[in-house]
């Protein structure tokens, strides 16, 4: 009988692995790296930004439950944390918006764990957790010592780090130091955000982070599903970057194109290209697309990892047909 891993990703993807390790500490982890040579592994921790394409994943997977969180620094102006990768994400926003620790309020309710918000530089309501990530703890599986990534060396991007990429698989991140503001200084570039705050009362000057936070998770309640009822993987695809040029031809077209400036282009969202193509609440198989939020792919229940996958294949080309644009998953898949 294989280990499952329905209850470790939260598409609820009903997939099984060879072998599944749970570790709490540095040497719990350390002790494990030598089965890991010459074998298919892959970390998991809330399982939150993957897809089980196949029924059953052939190798070892590790899981992190090293939870802590420390105030390691204190200055008069800001805390630097240094926090177990095992922690939920969502548990360790809460607290700091307890402590009067401030940074990472809007992103609240995101689900996964801290580890993960260092891999995949969470982002949401114009702020990253990359903004506030000092270094990153990590274990060189290669090794097995100790390996300090500072901010620099993470080279945060949109959804993007050192981990993700150049150094995939290799380092396994065991804590992260954040350094947050002892000041309160909100960022509120998100209409929906400000909407509520206003519909409660508050404006930007008088809403505090607690207030934020809850304005934020009511935003999310609005237009994702709650990741304890509905599979899914939040939003599926990075929303794409297109050239000055064929912005400015698409918007001749559709003016009203959400669009926004990004460094090397013009950021369209998804959510809204899938939607032109006709997609938002659509169904194939036991996949379909959120009815609120065309970027999110949800499981309508037992649905396998193939089934979303052709779904998202569907999508892809119908966007590329429509508007030349290749959308890229966000989400991992596991083969
Ligand atoms: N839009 C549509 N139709 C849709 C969805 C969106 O027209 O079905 C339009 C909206 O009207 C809006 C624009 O697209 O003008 C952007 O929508 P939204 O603010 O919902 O954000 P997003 O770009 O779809 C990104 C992140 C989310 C994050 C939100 C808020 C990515 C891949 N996703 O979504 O992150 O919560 O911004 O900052 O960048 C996640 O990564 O899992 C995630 C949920």
């Amino acid at each position: 009988m294989y280990p499952s891993l329905l209850s470790y990703n939260t598409f609820r993807i009903n997939a099984t692995c060879r072998e599944f390790h749970v570790y709490d500490s540095i040497d719990q982890l350390v002790s494990l790296l030598p089965q890991l040579v010459g074998q298919r592994w892959l970390h998991i921790g809330g399982g939150s930004n993957l897809l089980f394409v196949t029924p059953h994943f052939d190798g070892i997977v590790l899981h992190s439950r090293i939870r802590s969180i420390e105030v390691v620094e204190r200055t008069s102006d800001s805390v630097l944390l240094r926090v177990g990768a095992g922690e939920d994400w969502d548990a360790f926003v809460a607290y700091c918006v307890e402590h009067g620790f401030y940074g990472l309020e809007n992103l609240s309710f995101i689900p996964g764990q801290v580890g993960a918000s260092a891999v995949q530089n969470v982002g949401a309501y114009g702020v990253e957790a990359g903004d506030h990530i000092e270094a990153v703890e990590t274990i060189d599986t290669e090794t097995g010592e100790n390996r300090l990534f500072s901010h620099a060396e993470c080279h945060y991007a949109y959804r993007s780090s050192i981990f993700k990429h150049e150094c995939q698989r290799r380092y396994v991140v065991t804590h992260v130091l954040y350094r947050l503001s002892l000041t309160f200084h909100p960022v509120l570039t998100h209409t929906a955000v400000v909407r509520i705050l206003e519909n409660s009362g508050l404006s930007p000057d008088t809403a505090d982070a607690a207030a934020l936070r809850h304005a934020v998770v009511e935003v999310r309640r609005a237009k994702l599903p709650d990741p304890h009822e509905v599979g899914s993987a939040g939003s599926f695809f990075m929303n794409p970057i297109v050239s000055e040029t064929q912005a400015q031809q698409l918007l001749s077209t559709h003016p009203e194109m959400p669009h926004y400036p990004a460094s090397n282009g013009v950021k369209v969202p998804a959510g809204w290209l899938i939607e032109q193509c006709g997609w938002k609440g659509r169904t194939l198989g036991r996949a379909g697309v959120h009815p609120m939020q065309a970027l999110v792919l949800i499981n309508l229940g037992q649905a396998t990892g193939s089934e979303v996958v052709q779904l998202a294949t569907a999508i892809q080309n119908d966007v590329k047909q429509r508007f030349d644009i290749a959308l890229h998953p966000e989400v991992l898949y596991i083969h």
